[in-house]
């Protein structure tokens, strides 16, 4: 080999390392840079790690801060009668949560959550009303019943003992709510057709399809109470 030649191929053997040398290089720019990235997303999911970690508590204050400061306020409801002192309640919550998961009145049945099927039906001063759609702190200062305050199986009321007179019922999932739906709807100007009551109930979702007994039930009320004048 020539001197010519000899040079050529030592720069190109010189080319090659350095080739491979950026490599490596561009290799563990990159390494470390995945390992900057990774201890910067640990060390940011640390403070969220510890929150969560941290329990109930700490993570129900950390709920408001994430949804734009939702507040809280002393909750006291008037149910069936009786005074409820709720202490300290997340204005979010709404009537039918507060009275199942805090004051323990399973009657009144969550099916939907979103107003559509009326099992969650009681009373707000006597009108009827959607509980999931109805936040509890609204009815502070007001009467609510539900359907342990209707009536009790010793004491029925007229429109329970109807319903089962009638057999308005099969499964019974929505049966409390078309019950309270029923009491309020007697109150209110509805016509006298078993199509004009159909109406009045329409918010009130049977599954089971028991629509006719229903309507049997409530007209037999209606009857009776305008009997009794
Ligand atoms: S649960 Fe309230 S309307 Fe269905
Ligand atoms: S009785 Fe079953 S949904 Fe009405």
């Amino acid at each position: 080999m020539d001197a010519y030649a000899q040079m050529e191929a030592t720069l190109s053997e010189e080319m090659t390392l350095r080739e491979d040398q950026q490599e490596i290089e561009l290799e563990s720019a990159a390494t470390a840079s995945m390992q900057v990235s990774r201890r910067t997303f640990l060390s940011g999911l640390g403070a969220t790690g510890l929150i969560v970690g941290a329990g109930p508590l700490t993570a129900a204050a950390a709920i408001p801060e994430m949804n734009g400061g939702a507040s809280s306020s002393h909750t006291v409801l008037m149910v069936n009668g009786e005074q409820h002192d709720l202490g300290v309640l997340d204005t979010r919550v709404t009537l039918l949560d507060a009275l199942r998961e805090r004051l323990y009145l399973t009657g009144t049945k969550k099916g939907c959550d979103h107003g559509q099927c009326g099992a969650c039906t009681v009373h707000v001063d006597g009108r009827r009303v959607n509980s999931c759609l109805t936040l509890a702190v609204m009815t502070a200062g007001k009467e609510v019943t539900t359907i342990e305050g209707l009536g009790i199986p010793a004491r029925m009321h007229p429109m329970q003992a109807a319903f089962v007179e009638h057999d308005g019922y099969q499964c019974g999932y929505c049966t409390s709510g078309q019950i309270m739906s029923a009491v309020a709807l007697l109150k209110e100007p509805v016509g006298e057709s078993d199509a004009e009551v159909k109406e009045g109930m329409a918010g009130n979702i049977c599954r089971c399809g028991a629509y006719p007994n229903i309507v049997a039930a409530f007209q037999q009320v209606r009857g009776q109470m305008k009997m009794n004048g």
